[in-house]
């Protein structure tokens, strides 16, 4: 049966390009990337929360069995690499060296489910950096020049006069700017000028959420300048085939992580013609310009398809400003992780702060969330429930329809889930679950009272309920599964489940029969003291 979900793929299938079109049998190809994060500093949860977005939509896809890879890593080269060192006394390998440690563990600990880590530093993804960049040179594309203006050593970016504030400071760091000039390289941005405009008219879901498609469009519309792609003083970075005496810009280094590293994540294959273009580009809203205006000039200028979407979070904030390194105000999602675990912090991040939008994030809302959505709604109802089959039928989820009132509530839900996430919307999909869901299951608990229908005797009505309640419990944990990959699998486990397919998440698919066991509290109270 090709349920809507899968005929969206389908239908996103058949408006690809020919070349692959043949594969329509096989499973859709899905490719999500991150923001490969400088090595300059220590993660803190800014960084951990792209990287749990796109393992929750990463987990998603292969549950609609796509063949997924999911792309993360780190951007090693430039300034703001190469100050950090030097303030330090140490080569800028070795603080790259010393820090992408922690970015893996990053990624471990908050359970990235990613298929590989790139570094920019990796010798492959330099060659493919010269090999790309030659072909832009060759073909005209890049030109000698001089370039003068504010430079921004921490965003790697020159700013303009409208974007400067209180004189010559950055409007993101609030550091005073140096005048730059230098002879260096020039990248033709401004022969794209149409044919972005173009791109934008014809893919109005190129960039998502809604507002940042406009800001991006704004930028465009401003008038595009050509912009520098090499640095003559520096000399952490690839060097320009053509011109030894100069490093690619950072950001021209970067953005082609996304394509370098399907050439050679698996040794002796290249991913490209399977993964490329990438479906989705998470990123945040501070390097939009880059992604939304060169990244698709660079590879119009080299001929490569264009990504599919560039999805564009909002910051996490703390006491009102963007949490960030340099201001000071960041949570450590290595201390988080160790007070209310991997799934909660997996939880709260997708739901607290709204995917796309700004959003306020602190000890004590983590702790209310905790306490109110996992321990009491999702956690109890687990242990409810398993409670009651174990008491009232011996361990065996009965074997009967599914009751009405829920199928009802439940009908559509998956549908509606596949949806929101064909556009990225993790946390209105995490909403309806939760509303739909597990909010709804426990008024069921309330409405039914299973205890009383045992009381009196009333068996037929009690098998149904306690179906219902173990058969809605398995769909909302298939569908929370990417969420809270953890969690879902053991209560699954104790449902008797071991099947994560979203194919299987209608409620009534699976009939009852199988044997509970027992849990201990998926989510233990947190008490106000541990978490301050
Ligand atoms: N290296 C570049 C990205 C190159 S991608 C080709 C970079 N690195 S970064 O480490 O400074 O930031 C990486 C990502 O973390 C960005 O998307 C940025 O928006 C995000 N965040 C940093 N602080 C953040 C918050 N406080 N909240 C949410 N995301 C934030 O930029």
């Amino acid at each position: 049966m090709v349920t809507g979900g899968h005929r969206t793929r389908i239908l996103r299938r058949l408006t690809r390009p020919p070349a692959r079109a043949f594969y329509i049998q096989s499973p859709v190809s899905f490719y999500v990337t991150t923001p490969i994060y400088y090595v300059n500093a220590q993660p803190h949860l800014g960084h951990a929360y792209t990287t749990i977005a796109a393992d929750v939509l990463a987990r998603h896809m292969r549950q609609r069995g796509e063949d997924t890879f999911f792309l993360t890593g780190t951007d090693e080269h430039g300034e703001p690499v190469a100050d950090v060192a030097e303030r330090e006394g140490i080569p800028p390998r070795e603080l790259a060296d010393r820090n992408v440690v922690h970015f893996k563990e990053m990624s471990e600990k908050v359970n990235a489910s990613a298929d590989f880590f790139i570094r920019t530093s990796d010798p492959e993804h330099g060659a493919a950096v010269r090999g790309f960049m030659q072909g832009l040179y060759d073909n005209g594309h890049i030109y000698p020049g001089t370039y003068e203006g504010w430079y921004c050593p921490r965003c790697a970016d020159f700013k303009n006069e409208q974007e400067i504030v209180d004189g010559n400071k950055c409007p993101i760091h609030k550091i005073e700017l140096n005048w730059e000039k230098e002879d260096n390289y020039f990248f033709r941005l401004s022969a794209y000028q149409e044919r972005l405009e173009a791109l934008y008219t014809e893919r109005p879901d190129f960039v998502m959420p809604r507002e940042r498609y406009n800001e991006a469009v704004g930028f465009i519309r401003q008038g595009l300048e050509d912009v520098s792609c090499t640095r003559a003083r520096l000399r952490w970075g690839v060097k320009a085939p053509w011109d030894e005496s100069q490093v690619f810009y950072v950001w021209f280094d970067a953005l082609l992580n996304y394509y370098t590293a399907l050439t050679y994540a698996r040794p002796g294959e290249d991913l490209t013609e399977r993964y490329w273009p990438a479906d989705f580009h998470l990123i945040g809203k501070d390097i939009l310009k880059f992604h939304a205006v060169i990244w698709p000039a660079m590879l119009m200028a080299a001929e490569v398809e264009i990504p599919r979407h560039l999805f564009i979070h909002g910051f996490l904030l703390m006491q009102g400003e963007k949490m960030s390194k340099s201001l000071g105000n960041v949570l450590d999602p290595f201390k988080v992780i160790e007070v209310f675990g991997t799934d909660a912090l997996r939880h709260y991040c997708m739901r607290e702060v709204s995917f796309g939008q700004d959003g306020s994030v602190s000890t004590e809302g983590f702790e209310a969330r905790y306490n109110t959505e996992l321990a009491n709604e999702y956690g109890n109802l687990a242990n409810r429930t398993l409670a009651m089959i174990a008491r009232y039928r011996g361990g065996v989820v009965p074997e009967v329809t599914a009751p009405d009132a829920l199928a009802g509530d439940f009908a559509g839900l998956p549908d509606d889930v596949r949806d929101r996430f064909d556009r990225a919307e993790l946390t209105t999909a995490l909403e309806q679950i939760w509303s739909r869901g597990v909010r709804r299951l426990n008024r069921y608990v309330e409405e039914q009272a299973p205890w009383t229908l045992s009381k009196e005797g009333k068996d037929e009505q009690l098998d149904a309920v306690l179906y219902g309640l173990a058969e809605g419990l398995r769909v909302v944990s298939v569908l929370l599964h990417p969420y809270m990959p953890d969690t879902t699998i053991r209560l699954l486990a104790a449902l008797g489940q071991t099947e994560l397919s979203l194919e299987r998440a209608s409620f009534g698919a699976v009939p009852g029969g199988a044997t509970v066991g027992k849990l201990p509290p998926l989510f233990p109270k947190i008490e106000a003291t541990q978490a301050a």
